[in-house]
C-alpha cells in the first residue's frame, strides 16, 4: 500500500514542505528568505515572522505539485532541531496542528540526521557501516553511521562550521549573504595556488577548526590590500580559501575512512553543493571508494530530505502503531 508522507523544513531561512509518496519525492517546494542578504546574515526573529506568513501557501502549493489531496498522508514530519527556535516552532506547530487534525502520526526529525539521509533520495542506499561528513552553516561533523540509528561522532567542529567560514570570508570579500555559493562561483576562474591559507592541528586527528583560516584571510586581505576591497583579486582569494577548507575537510574524511577499514562515504549538508568538495572527494572514487554525494537540489535545506528520513524511520520500526511516538522522542541524545 501506498504509505504517503508531508514533510516541513523550517530551521533557517528557507520555508519548505515536500510530499513523498514511499521513498518518493513527488514535490519539494522551497521558498528563500533573500530578505536576509539586506543585513549580511539570518536576523532569527525576521526568520520566523516569514515562516508564518509564507508556510501554508508552501504547503498549498506542495500538496497541487504532488498531484495528491491531504487525505492521502499517512505520516507528517517536521525538523524539531538544530535551528533557531522561533523558526523551527513555526514548522513543527503547522505540522503537529495537521497531524492532529488528520489523527496521523507525527514524527520531529533531526535536521542533521536529514542531511545524511538526503544522500539516499532517489539512489540506492548506502550500506552500513559507512563515514558521513555532514556540513553546512550551522555544522560540521563527522561520523561513523553503523545502522539507521547508530552514529559514532568521529570529530565535529570546535568553533565555526565550514558554511559559516565560507559566508564570513565571503562578507570579508564584499559579497553577499549566503557566500558559499559566490565563492564557488568565483573561485572557477580563480588561481587556488595563489596564496596558502594555513589549516588548524587539533587534538582530535577528527576535529575541525575553521576560524583560524578565516582570520588568516582577513589579516592578509587588510596587509595585502590595503587599498581597499576594489584592489583584491576575488577570483584568486576565493579558489586559495576554498582549497583550504576542502583539503581539510576531505583529508580528515578520508583518514576515517581508512582508519576504520570503511569503503562507502556519504557527503551532506550545504556545502555539499560545492563543486570543489565534489570533484576532491570524486577522486577517491578512482581509488577503491564509494563517494556518495545528495543530488544538489538536496544538499542546502529542504523538506524532501525530513521526510525521507521519517519514512527510513517509519519503515524500519516493526509496529507502526507506536511509531508515532517512538519517533518523536528517538534523536534525544541530540542537542537542540
Ligand atoms: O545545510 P544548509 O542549507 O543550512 C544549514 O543547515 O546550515 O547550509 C547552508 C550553508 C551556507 O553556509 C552556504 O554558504 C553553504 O551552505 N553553501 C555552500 C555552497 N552552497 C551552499 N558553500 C560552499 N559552496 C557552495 N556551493
Ligand atoms: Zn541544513
Amino acid at each position: 500500500m501506498d504509505f504517503c508522507t508531508l514533510a516541513i523544513e523550517s530551521s533557517c531561512d528557507e520555508t519548505s514542505a515536500s510530499v513523498l509518496r514511499n521513498g518518493t519525492v513527488l514535490s519539494n517546494v522551497i521558498s528563500s528568505q533573500f530578505f536576509h542578504k539586506e543585513y549580511g546574515g539570518i536576523v532569527p526573529e525576521l526568520a520566523s515572522r516569514a515562516h508564518i506568513s509564507t508556510i501554508d501557501k508552501i504547503v498549498k502549493t506542495a500538496f497541487i505539485e504532488a498531484g495528491i489531496t491531504r487525505s492521502k498522508i499517512s505520516l507528517v514530519a517536521a525538523t524539531q532541531g538544530p535551528g533557531l527556535i522561533g523558526s523551527l516552532l513555526v514548522g513543527y506547530n503547522y505540522a503537529k496542528g495537521f497531524a492532529i487534525g488528520a489523527g496521523i502520526p507525527f514524527a520531529g526529525i533531526n535536521h542533521i540526521e536529514s542531511h545524511l539521509f538526503s544522500c539516499y533520495i532517489g539512489k540506492e542506499e548506502i550500506e552500513f557501516p559507512f563515514i558521513a561528513l555532514v556540513v553546512s552553516g550551522g555544522h560540521t561533523i563527522l561520523f561513523l553511521v553503523e545502522s539507521y540509528s547508530e552514529y559514532k561522532v568521529l570529530g565535529s567542529t570546535q568553533d565555526d562550521a565550514a558554511g559559516e567560514a565560507f559566508d564570513k570570508v565571503a562578507k570579508m570579500l564584499g559579497l553577499e549573504y549566503p557566500g558559499g555559493p559566490l565563492i564557488d562561483k568565483l573561485s572557477e576562474d580563480g588561481n587556488e595556488n595563489y596564496h596558502r591559507f594555513p589549516s588548524s592541528q587539533l587534538k582530535n586527528i577528527y576535529d575541525f577548526s575553521f576560524s583560524g583560516i578565516k582570520t588568516s584571510v582577513l589579516y592578509f586581505l587588510k596587509k595585502s590590500f590595503p587599498g581597499g576591497k576594489m584592489s583584491i583579486p576575488l577570483n584568486d582569494i576565493s579558489a586559495s580559501f576554498q582549497k583550504a577548507i576542502v583539503g581539510t575537510l576531505v583529508e580528515k574524511t578520508i583518514l576515517a575512512a581508512k582508519n576504520y577499514s570503511v569503503k562507502s562515504i556519504a557527503v551532506s549538508g550545504g556545502v555539499s553543493a560545492n563543486s570543489k568538495l565534489r570533484s576532491e572527494f570524486e577522486r577517491y572514487a578512482e581509488n577503491g571508494y564509494n563517494i556518495h554525494f545528495p543530488e544538489k537540489k538536496y544538499s542546502t535545506d529542504n523538506a524532501a530530505m525530513i521526510g525521507y528520513t521519517a519514512y527510513l524511520k517509519y519503515r524500519n520500526t516493526e509496529s507502526n502503531e507506536i511509531a508515532g511516538q517512538i519517533l518523536e522522542s528517538a534523536f534525544a541524545r541530540f542537542e537542540y
